[in-house]
């Protein structure tokens, strides 16, 4: 398994954002409007575009700025101004704004379920108990974008090593708060409140899966789901539940929010697979944000050497 994809690179976030990227807003804003005309169930498509020839460089470590294919960091301001957060609002640009005031402390996340030691964690005694660190990860949307994002988090396999948990733990599931008073969207009773996720134990404790409490050397913005949100990279971002309170241990497959709404769309899985089509969407190519032109999108969002092991004999197309 190769360390440099989640490297720790010690530098400010003011010389891992090139200006030229932040020229390029226009092109980014321009994208969202695209994006605001979005219908409910996450459709943001963008038009198809030629798909770029060019082949992935070899994995090298990446360098100040870039990830492990020598792509450049996604600019700060597309990362925080371009959301999927539901319980806000299914309009991407408008998201930052309405997050704006929610309250992230005092705050609590709950260990539980098939644990030897379940435990109630405030949020700054857990950041104290596991030191952050920076890891340069892809995410790819399932609506066809994607972005290069340097979180700044630790390995969930941390926190639940130290709850221990039981041999007939099979599972975990995460639970994203709900307040409807402070979070506009919630008002829409189409949605199967409140958000949730869940991966396989194994995923769970795999060392490229982290919570993330920060991004560019800074706490994370509310809008990319302040205090606490899981980052799995080599799955569709719909699996980072954000704002968590709850993460549970469970023998059996937890329900997911976007497979209650559509098991035929959204799969418990999620691993990014250029070969099983959404039914909507293509799933062949993405657009990078900040980038023209589409270019091919990696199995396993490019990080197959590292995870492709824990689906070995597993039919990737009945298991999406
Ligand atoms: N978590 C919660 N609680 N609510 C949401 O609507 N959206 C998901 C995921 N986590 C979502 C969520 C989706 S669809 C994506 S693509 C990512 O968050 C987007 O993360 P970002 O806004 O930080 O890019």
């Amino acid at each position: 398994m190769k360390i440099s994809v989640w490297k720790s690179i010690p530098i400010r976030s003011s010389e891992i954002t090139p200006r030229s990227l932040y020229l390029r807003r226009r092109e980014f804003l321009k994208l969202g409007a695209v994006g605001a005309a979005a219908a409910l169930l996450a459709a943001c498509s963008l038009a198809d575009r030629p798909i770029s020839t060019a082949t992935p460089p070899l994995r090298v470590t990446p360098q100040p700025g870039q990830d492990e294919y020598g792509d450049p960091l996604t600019p700060y301001e597309a990362i925080t101004n371009y959301n999927n957060y539901y319980e806000f609002s299914t309009d991407k640009e408008a998201v930052a704004r309405l997050a704006k005031d929610f309250q992230t402390r005092p705050w609590t996340i709950e260990v539980s379920g098939l644990v030897a030691k379940p435990q109630v964690f405030d949020i700054e005694e857990l950041l104290r108990k596991y030191p952050q660190e920076e890891r340069i990860y892809r995410l790819r949307c399932v609506e066809g974008w994607s972005m290069v994002i340097p979180w700044l988090g630790f390995p969930l396999s941390k926190l639940l090593n130290d709850v221990e948990p039981l041999s007939s733990a099979r599972y975990v599931s995460f639970l994203s708060v709900s307040r409807p008073e402070e979070m506009p969207g919630m008002r829409s009773s189409f949605y199967p409140w409140p958000y949730r996720e869940g991966l396989r134990l194994d995923e769970a404790l795999h060392p490229l899966t982290i919570l993330a409490s920060g991004l560019y050397g800074e706490m994370l913005p509310n809008q990319n789901g302040a205090p606490l949100r899981l980052v799995v990279p080599w799955k569709y971002g719909f699996k980072s539940a954000k704002a968590i309170v709850k993460i549970e241990l469970t023998e059996t497959q937890p329900a997911t929010f976007w497979n209650l709404i559509a098991p035929d769309e959204y799969g418990f899985y999620s691993n990014v697979n250029p070969q099983k089509p959404h039914p909507r969407w293509s799933q062949a190519t993405e657009r990078r944000i900040g980038e023209s032109g589409r270019r091919p999108t990696l199995m396993f969002n490019g990080y197959a050497e590292e995870v492709a092991h824990l689906y070995s004999g597993m039919d990737l197309m009945q298991n999406y």
